[in-house]
Parts: structure tokens; sequence; C-alpha cells
């Protein structure tokens, strides 16, 4: 299985519109169309959407989408999961912009779809908001980051990048150096999810835009040592963790099995290792994570 992206996450929202109108204004997406359900799309640039909110009891992660490389097809992509004992429903037009999607669970119970093309709008980025350049990843803190691990690399063809001990795992399907997190706690929610900026000028705007909507940092900036981001952390309407990055570690090239060398590296070449919890890690710049993030 190869995976060419992470496309799209849907959140369930008890508050579809505060989540939408953050989205849209502090955010940055377009707006592309409600559904009956009361349901809301909205775009970042290219794709039909980034991200979905749906009206729910409760707000959490309601599931993620990739697509698939050009060289499989979606038929062939359901008959490896289903080899590999995964049950495996086949939806059409489920949501706009996606005419057929395959939809499985991973080992944390999230659910994921898998698509092979989604509709286009052939414009420009947007002027308004903080307008991210795309969805980096996803961060998913479960019971058995191991099992999630395995899953991820075994299944999708997703490949580890880092370990901190045995119990954070980044993995890439692509070159940056992760598009999937897994930490281990006690519950089993959506860590955070985030949005990759152009540069540190853009997460400087961004942060004064923030300001401008009364949205605090709850951690940040500063540069993890895992993946080398510079990171700002900051809350959604629903209390969900967003983080603003610029600067992700990148592996061009997988033969070589390095990221390509930066000033900020320890290690030449910085090739995936296993870290050490420590403030080397989590944050070059010095500050350690407040409980908000480590919940
Ligand atoms: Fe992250």
């Amino acid at each position: 299985m190869q995976i060419a992206k992470l496309g799209y996450a849907g959140f369930n929202t008890p508050n579809v519109e505060a989540m939408l109108a953050y989205y849209t204004n502090v955010i940055g997406f377009t707006l592309v169309e409600r559904g009956g359900d009361g349901s809301a799309y909205l775009r970042s640039v290219l794709d039909h959407h980034t991200l979905a909110l749906y009206p729910a009891q409760e707000n959490g992660l309601r599931h993620i989408g990739f697509q698939i490389g050009a060289g499989q097809t979606l038929k062939e992509a359901a008959e490896q999961l289903r080899e590999q004992g995964i049950t495996v429903e086949t939806q059409s037009d489920a949501q706009p912009g996606i005419a057929e999607q395959l939809q499985f669970k991973d080992p944390s119970d999230t659910t994921i779809h898998l698509y092979e093309t989604m509709e286009q709008v052939h414009d420009n980025f947007p002027e308004a908001g903080i307008v991210p350049e795309k969805l980096g990843h996803v961060a998913l803190a479960v019971h058995d980051v191991q099992k999630s691990a395995d899953f991820y690399q075994n299944v999708l063809g997703f490949r580890v990048s880092d370990w901190i001990e045995d119990f954070f795992v980044f993995m890439r399907c692509g070159p940056d150096h992760h598009t999937m997190n897994f930490l281990r706690t006690k519950y089993r929610k959506m860590h955070h999810i985030a949005f990759q900026l152009k540069d540190w000028a853009h997460v400087q705007r961004a942060c004064d835009h923030l300001y401008k909507h009364n949205i605090p940092l709850v951690w940040g900036p500063g540069r993890h040592g895992v993946g080398h981001n510079i990171f700002t952390y900051h809350h959604d309407p629903d209390g969900q963790t967003v983080e603003l990055f610029t600067e992700l570690d990148i592996m061009l090239n997988e033969d070589l099995g390095y990221f390509e060398p930066r000033p900020w590296h320890g290690e030449f070449p910085q090739k995936p290792k296993v870290w050490k919890a420590d403030l080397y890690a989590t944050n070059h710049w010095g500050a350690m994570p407040p409980p908000e993030i480590l919940e």
C-alpha cells in the first residue's frame, strides 16, 4: 500500500457555527458547502475539502482521509486490506468531492478513509486569516502505540521516522518527517491536529492573528527536537489542540535514509532513531509543554 497524502480530517462538534467561524476567520479556510444535516466542508487550497465539521452531541475526531498513490486502485487497496483481515466498506457519494471511498478502523478504533481522487478547486490561496499551506499531521492518543505503529507500517505502508522511548512514535507516508503520530496515554482521542505554515514569518503573523482573535498560545513558539519543526499550539473552540508549524524535517530520498541536513540538527546525518524523553527531544528553545498539552 502506498499513501500519497493526508487529505482531510472530519470532526464531530456540538458547536458547528463556532467551529466554522474559527476555521474560516482565524485559520483561513474557505467554506465550500453545507450539507443538509448541518455539516460544513472547508478547503485550504486545491482539494475540495481539508476539514469537515459534523453536528454531534460530543466533539472529537470523526475520521481521517488518506489519498492513495497513483499506482494502485481503490479496488486493489480494498483487496489488500481484506487479505490482512481488516473489515472494509466501499462507500459511494458518502461525502461531497469524493465519488468513492473505503472505510475501515485502525487499531485505536479511529475511522480511516482511503480515496483515489478528490474534486479540485483551481484557485489561488485566500488572503484572509492564517491560511496554512496544508494539513500536516494528526497525532492520536492511543492505548497501544506499538500496535498502531505496526498497523500503519505493515498495512498502510508508512515508515517510522522517530520514537521517543517506547511511548511516542512519528511516522511518515511521504518526505515529511511525520504525517501521523501515536502517543501512549490512558485516554483514546485525537491529541492534536497540525497545519503547515510557509515559514517562520508566517508563524509570527499567525501568532499576531491569534492574538487579535483573543486566542492565547498554550505552548510555543519553540523548536521540537524530534522532527525539528518550529511549533506553536493553541485550542480551537471545542478545546482541541491545534499546532501551527514550519521547517519540519524532510527525507527527500528514502534510499539514503536520512533527513535533509539543517543547521539546527544535533547529528549529521540526522537519521531515524529512538530519542530520550527530555527537553532536547521536546523543545530545543527551552520550555517543556504545559499540562494542557501533556494531558
Ligand atoms: Fe505535532
